[in-house]
This record gives structure tokens, C-alpha cells and sequence, in this order.
């Protein structure tokens, strides 16, 4: 049974507290913030304030995703802003062993993201180091993709990574799962689940939920 963490970006920003109570009453174990830059991809989200009021709103796990050019630069500010894990994009970090040494230094669990073209083996002396690996199943940037079906091949091979070193990691998979093709992706190894329109697209994202997690 996987951890289901709905994504924010997902949801009605004129009803945000519609949505924050529709999650709190729900199955969800994490809410997912994706805090995207203009620069690392080609979007921006939402920042702070928006974080502080929601944090304000709900006792869930924070799962934050960041999508941004030197992370490192506002990893207390996501810590005060109450982040409880935060994960930052490999392909993003020039020094990701300090980094994650940072965040967790500061109490926060620590995730690496990789993109959909950057392979699992990068993945080989730091995997010992993190909480969780976000494997990207559609490139970051943007909600409401279609899901790229070699994911499922990776999912595999850090599955198996991970049980061969011993570890226990988290494999958070974000972008495009819906009770299609959730099951697929927990039986290749997934932990967690990231799901945005298919919760918050839906008329009753409490049912949709209660459906992923049966997974
Ligand atoms: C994409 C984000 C995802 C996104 C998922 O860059 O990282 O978390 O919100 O949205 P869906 O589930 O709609 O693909
Ligand atoms: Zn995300």
C-alpha cells in the first residue's frame, strides 16, 4: 500500500482551503508542493506565503518538491516554512552530497529528484545518504501530462539498487499516475505516489484517493 501525495498544483487557488480540507479528510498521508523557478523549468509556481497559510491548514506531512536552479541558497526558508521533506533535482545540484548534508542537518528528510532522461546509476554513492529518490515520470515543469512508460523500467532497477544495498528509501514517482496505471507502477516498487488532476481534477478527489492507495 503506497503513500499517496496529492499535488497542490492541482488544486482550485480561488477554494484552497475547499481542498485543503477535502485532503485532510481524506486517506493522503503527504500534500506535494512543486516550487518551480522560471529558470530550472519553464514554469513558476507558488513560494512562501503560500506555504506559510497552508502549513497553518493542515498536520499532513509537507513533501516539497523543488524545481529550481541552487536550491541551496533557501533550504532554511523551506525548513521555516515547514517543509518535512525536501527534495532537490540532481540535475539541478553542482554539490547535491552538501546539499542533502544541509537539509538534513536542519531536521528535514532529504530527496533527490531525477529527470526522465538522467539514469539510476547516478544515483549509486548517494543513495545511502537520502529518504526518498523522486523519480520524474514526465518532465517537470507542468500538470496534466501524459505518463512516460520507461519509468517503469527505472522504478525496477532502483528497486533493485535499493534492496541490494540494504536501504530503506522511499521511490516517490511524479506525473501522470490515475487509478490506471497506479497499480503497475506500486508492483515495479513505487512507495509513494504524487497525483495532481487525477485528485483534484475529480469530482470527488476523496474517492479518487481512497482508490490509489488500495494499490
Ligand atoms: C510536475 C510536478 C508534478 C505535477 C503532477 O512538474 O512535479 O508534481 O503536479 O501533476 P499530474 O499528477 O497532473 O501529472
Ligand atoms: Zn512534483
Amino acid at each position: 500500500m503506497a503513500i499517496i501525495a496529492p499535488s497542490l498544483l492541482a488544486a482550485d487557488f480561488l477554494n484552497l482551503s475547499k481542498d485543503i480540507e477535502l485532503f485532510n479528510n481524506s486517506e493522503a498521508e503527504w500534500l506535494h508542493l512543486d516550487i518551480m523557478d522560471g529558470r530550472f523549468v519553464p514554469n513558476i509556481s507558488y513560494g512562501f506565503p503560500v506555504l506559510e497559510k497552508i502549513r497553518k491548514a493542515t498536520d499532513k506531512v509537507f513533501d516539497v518538491h523543488l524545481m529550481i536552479e541552487e536550491p541551496e541558497k533557501y533550504t532554511e526558508w523551506f525548513k521555516a516554512a515547514g517543509a518535512d521533506i525536501l527534495t532537490v533535482h540532481y540535475e539541478a545540484c553542482r554539490h547535491l552530497h552538501r546539499n542533502i548534508q544541509q537539509i538534513k542537518s536542519l531536521g528535514m528528510k532529504a530527496g533527490v529528484a531525477l529527470n526522465p532522461h538522467t539514469p539510476i546509476n547516478v544515483l549509486y554513492e548517494i543513495l545511502p545518504d537520502v529518504d526518498m529518490v523522486l523519480l520524474m515520470s514526465v518532465n517537470p515543469g507542468f500538470g496534466g501530462q501524459s505518463f512516460i512508460p520507461n519509468t517503469i523500467n527505472k522504478i525496477k532497477k532502483l528497486r533493485t539498487l535499493i534492496d541490494e544495498m540494504g536501504l530503506k528509501v522511499e521511490i516517490e514517482i511524479d506525473g501522470g499516475i490515475s487509478a490506471k496505471n497506479a497499480k503497475e507502477i506500486v508492483d515495479a516498487g513505487a512507495t509513494v505516489l504524487v497525483a495532481g488532476s487525477a485528485v483534484f481534477g475529480a469530482p470527488d478527489p476523496v474517492a479518487v484517493i481512497k482508490e490509489l492507495k488500495s494499490f
